[in-house]
């Protein structure tokens, strides 16, 4: 189309982990790496987030703050979570809840989100992720379809953090573009025309 050029979205990405040699933050850095001709991608920090308590909302700590904004001012988010006793680790709770919270001030209402993730076990994240579209859908997330449950293996990202094996790298590409499609379909008129 004359005129048109690619849009440069911006894509939060949350982690669901805070162990320092988290395997879900070396997919979602790899992910960012595949899918950065479409968007640019940032990691947002939520280990710095104290425990939700409701008795802080009226003075919000700075982390929170900083953490809102970073989500209110991408146009997707990409959640890259592990499982833990079979659903989303208490740390990635604890950031949603911070996002939804003070109310009439939820940071997730209308994002656009797709939702993936790795573990050693046979089924994966699946059950985790399934939890997190669950309570996504409650803060008013548009979820993107598609589903990504990946097995993690020593050898799924390679010494420069790029996905080795070509089919999973393909098939990790297309469900990225998948979601920024979405993400294009809710983005200001302004941003995608030339
Ligand atoms: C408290 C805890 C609970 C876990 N529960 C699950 C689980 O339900 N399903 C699963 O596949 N892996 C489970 N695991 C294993 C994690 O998937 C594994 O530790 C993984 O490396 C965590 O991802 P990360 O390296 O990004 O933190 C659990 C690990 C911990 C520490």
């Amino acid at each position: 189309m004359a005129g048109f050029k690619t849009p440069a979205f911006r894509i939060a990405v949350v982690v669901g982990s805070n162990r320092r040699e988290s395997v879900n933050r070396k997919l979602a850095e790899a992910l960012a790496k595949l899918g950065s001709a479409e968007a640019e991608y940032r990691l947002v920090r939520i280990d710095d987030l104290p425990l939700y308590n409701q008795d802080d909302e009226g003075n919000l700590p700075a982390s929170v703050v900083r953490f809102k904004a970073e989500i209110e001012a991408a146009d997707g988010v990409l959640f890259v979570t592990p499982e833990h006793s079979r659903s989303i680790p208490a740390v990635l709770k604890n950031a949603i809840d911070w996002g939804a919270r003070p109310w009439g001030r939820n940071s997730w209402t209308g994002k656009v989100a797709a939702v993936t993730g790795t573990s050693p076990g046979a089924i994966s994240t699946a059950l985790a992720q399934q939890h997190l579209r669950q309570i996504l859908g409650a803060q008013g997330v548009v979820l993107a379809g598609g589903e990504a449950y990946l097995q993690f293996k020593p050898d799924l990202i390679d010494e420069n953090g790029a996905v080795t094996e070509e089919g999973t790298r393909a098939f990790l590409k297309g469900f990225l573009d998948q979601f920024t499609a979405l993400v294009a379909r809710f983005v200001q008129p302004s941003k995608v025309a030339a």
